[in-house]
């Protein structure tokens, strides 16, 4: 495969298949892979208009050794079952989905970066309702597909910084409602606050929560975590936050590097009173932050490049990611 392996960043682009499932009857069909990103689709089609639709991101990384190896395929499984459930879509069997992704892997094997690119194999499940309807209720048809596209080292001169803005105009989930779940949706709904924060000069905008605007929630597409100046890993609990795969990984590393490690609720004042702080989800792993910036307040970290212990734990985790740690917690998975 002849692609600019150093140059590939974070987009689209088309692979050789992706794999698909129906489910009508109150039953999932057998998977089949597609050479076309086409789909035909009813106008009145479900998620058009309701919007079911649930998704997933995960990765797969060619290892040291040459094999490649899926990141914790079984936690994306369990979590598109948990956005599922909540939208009254219907779950899709966990061996199933692991199976899946290493098929659609092995047909992309040519498209997985070579190892040493700092590329990987981004694999993106996303499960809407197909049905025609006019009135509001649940699909009664679904289509998952699994894609895969290559994805390049994120930092490809350094880990960079960036700045981030507290939204305080829009709230991206409600109390209660869908937050804690990947429903597409979310994302819609987080748009604005993005815009307005790109609009000021920060690439990501911080969510607080929705209840009380008292508490850190998340980044929009990654949690918050913030190393205390007593070198303590701190992470926000919240009930309109994602799980963050990553995230439950690196509270793990963590504490295998015997670091405490805080989940619990975050006040916004607190931000004045850490070492380093972060955002950490699939797409980099660690995105360090220099800068939070709340109307006139702002709050400021390392500011050249990631802070120490946010680098301990990049280099553990990539290096499980990559074959070059020991894979303590069995979370690779051969493809
Ligand atoms: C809102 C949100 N929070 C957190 C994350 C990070 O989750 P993960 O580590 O599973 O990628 C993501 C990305 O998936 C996200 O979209």
């Amino acid at each position: 495969m002849d692609l600019d392996w150093a140059n590939l960043g974070f987009q689209f682009r088309p692979t050789k298949s992706n794999i698909r499932f129906h489910y009508a009857d109150g039953k999932w069909s057998e998977g089949k892979l597609y050479n076309t990103y086409d789909i035909t689709l009813s106008v009145a089609a479900n998620v058009l208009h309701y919007g079911q639709a649930v998704f997933e991101g995960m990765k797969a990384f060619r290892s040291k050794d040459g094999k490649v190896r899926i990141f914790r395929p079984d936690e994306n499984a369990r979590r598109l079952n948990s956005s599922a459930r909540h939208l009254l879509m219907p779950e899709f069997p966990v061996e199933r989905f692991i199976e899946a992704v290493k098929t659609v892997v092995r047909d992309n094997e040519e498209y997985v970066p070579p190892y040493g690119s700092g590329g990987s194999l981004y694999l993106r499940p996303v499960m809407f309702g197909t049905s025609s309807q006019i009135g509001v209720s649940p699909s009664l048809e679904y289509e998952l597909v699994i894609m895969a596209v290559p994805v390049g080292a994120y930092y490809k001169n350094g880990i960079k910084p960036v700045e981030a803005l507290i939204a305080r105009d829009f709230d991206r989930a409600a109390p209660h409602g869908t937050g804690h779940i990947k429903a597409a949706g979310n994302y819609a709904a987080s748009l604005i606050s993005s815009k307005m924060a790109k609009e000021k000069g920060c690439p990501v905008a911080l969510f607080i929560d929705p209840a009380t605007h008292t508490y850190i929630d998340e980044f929009g597409t990654s949690n918050f975590l913030a190393i205390s100046k007593d070198g303590k890993y701190v992470t926000s609990q919240s009930d309109s936050i994602l799980p963050s795969i990553t995230n439950k990984s690196l509270m793990q590393v963590a504490a295998d590097l015997g670091m405490a490690v805080e989940r619990r609720k975050v006040r916004i004042e607190e931000l004045a009173d850490f070492a380093e702080v972060a955002a950490c989800g699939t797409a980099v792993v660690l995105t360090p932050v220099s800068k939070i910036y709340d109307g006139d307040t702002v709050y400021s970290y390392e500011a050249e490049s990631i802070g120490p212990v946010m680098k301990k734990l990049y280099d553990r985790m990539t290096g499980i990611q990559y074959g070059e740690c020991e894979d303590i917690h069995n979370w690779m998975v051969e493809a």
